[in-house]
């Protein structure tokens, strides 16, 4: 019987939950990633979940939980090996794929490129090249000239901004340049023996502002090549919101406003008139002046799923349909997530309510996985991974999603 209480959602409102390649899959190789592990600077993702060969297995999971949508990405690296050759294999494989999905009537959303890159681009430049957007741009039309007839719902691109900064900001994901404003240190690796080179000045600061810069170029010109091979495809970009909040002081309310400026709305103002939707991505706030002590998920973030509501009305503004593309919780006791998920939909509602047109609702993630520099501790899964066995486990947690999904309503 429905709970009299019931939030529901809107008719045809998506359920389901995210991966992304490189981090489920297994065996990729040829990547900065792959490369970067090789070089003893990232742990290695190895065999990962063997998602590439266990993939109906774990639709079956994701279909007997209720889902509706299932949100997954293509490895650039295995469609495009080389500069300008295409494995017709490997499109045969993300072909299955899709198959799968909607034997199970699963809706898929495809995310063209999630943080890693070819080695021949990443060599040469990635995304600091002049000629970034139009690389880019042939191989994401390239996809959706093979798979258009599968698949509606395209992303060009993960997170831009968390992969800019943490790649030429901290240091700390491929190319691993840093910026320190007194001792701007580049460390670059040419094959196995580290070469470290010292930049002094603001140059780090601008390569970065010109990825940023590149980044944005290389949506704008995916979705225009995309159109042209596929013109009714929905193309959106997947933005990561970090919600920057503030108490009273005006101080406060300025640096949030900032932030916010130079994280979110900085690229989506460069992008968002290319998009026919827009994806988001929350995970945590920033409340400047703020004491309240949280308690911490395993990534030691903030736990506020409220957020959601208020990063989806950040997006709202761009009279965009959107969905939540991922949201969910590193809880490897699985004691936190249940209220976790609940909570976010319940911001979602809330959204909606208040005019955002939001469309699906994806939990990161359907199973724990490769969480890149942390390797496969942390567990944001509704499925548990036994890495050693590779066996799956349904979490508790997973059910309470699972209600969910089936009365369309919290
Ligand atoms: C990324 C995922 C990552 C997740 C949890 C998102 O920013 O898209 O690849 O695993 O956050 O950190």
């Amino acid at each position: 019987m429905q709970q009299p209480d019931l939030k529901k959602f809107p008719e045809g409102f998506i359920w389901g939950a995210a991966t992304a390649s490189y981090q489920v899959e297994g065996g990729i190789m040829k990547t900065d990633w792959a490369r970067a592990a090789e070089d003893g600077r990232v742990p290695f993702a190895g065999k990962a979940c063997d998602h590439y060969n266990r993939y109906e297995e774990d639709f079956d999971i994701a279909k007997s939980l209720g889902h509706t949508g299932h949100r997954f990405s293509i490895e650039w690296a295995r469609i495009e090996p080389e500069d300008g050759v295409f494995n017709e294999e490997a499109i045969a494989h993300y072909r299955k794929v899709l198959e799968a999905l909607h034997v199970r009537g699963v809706k898929p959303f495809v995310t063209l490129w999630h943080f890693t890159l070819p080695l021949w681009f990443s060599e040469t430049g990635g995304f600091e090249r002049k000629d970034a957007p139009e690389i880019f741009a042939r191989y994401c039309s390239y996809v959706v000239s093979r798979l258009g007839d599968l698949c509606t719902d395209f992303s060009t691109m993960n997170e831009p901004n968390v992969f800019a900064s943490n790649g030429w900001l901290r240091g700390s994901w491929p190319p691993f340049k840093r910026f320190v404003l007194t001792d701007i240190v580049s460390i670059t690796n040419s094959g196995r023996s580290f070469e470290s080179k010292a930049e002094r000045g603001l140059t780090p600061l601008f390569t970065y502002l010109r990825v940023i810069c590149h980044l944005a170029k290389a949506h704008n010109c995916a979705y225009e090549a995309i159109k042209k091979v596929s013109p009714l495809s929905d193309v959106s970009v997947v933005k990561h919101v970090i919600l920057f909040r503030a108490n009273w002081n005006p101080i406060n309310k300025a640096i949030a406003w900032i932030a916010n400026y130079f994280w979110t709305y900085r690229f989506m103002n460069r992008v968002y008139m290319k998009c026919d939707s827009i994806g988001l991505n929350y995970y945590f706030q920033k409340k400047f002046g703020d004491k309240k002590v949280y308690e911490k998920t395993d990534m030691d973030w903030d736990i506020y799923p409220e957020g959601l509501e208020e990063s989806l009305m950040m997006l709202a503004r761009y009279r965009k349909p959107l969905f939540v593309s991922e949201s969910g919780i590193a809880d490897y006791r699985d004691v936190y997530r249940g209220d976790y998920i609940t909570k976010q939909v319940q911001a979602t509602w809330q959204a909606i309510q208040r005019g955002a047109d939001v469309r699906g609702h994806m939990y990161w993630s359907l199973l724990d996985n490769y969480e890149w520099v942390l390797g496969y501790e942390k567990r944001f899964g509704l499925v548990e991974i036994n890495y050693e066995t590779l066996e799956r486990t349904i979490r508790p947690s997973a059910y309470i999603y699972k209600q969910i999904c089936q009365q369309n309503g919290v």
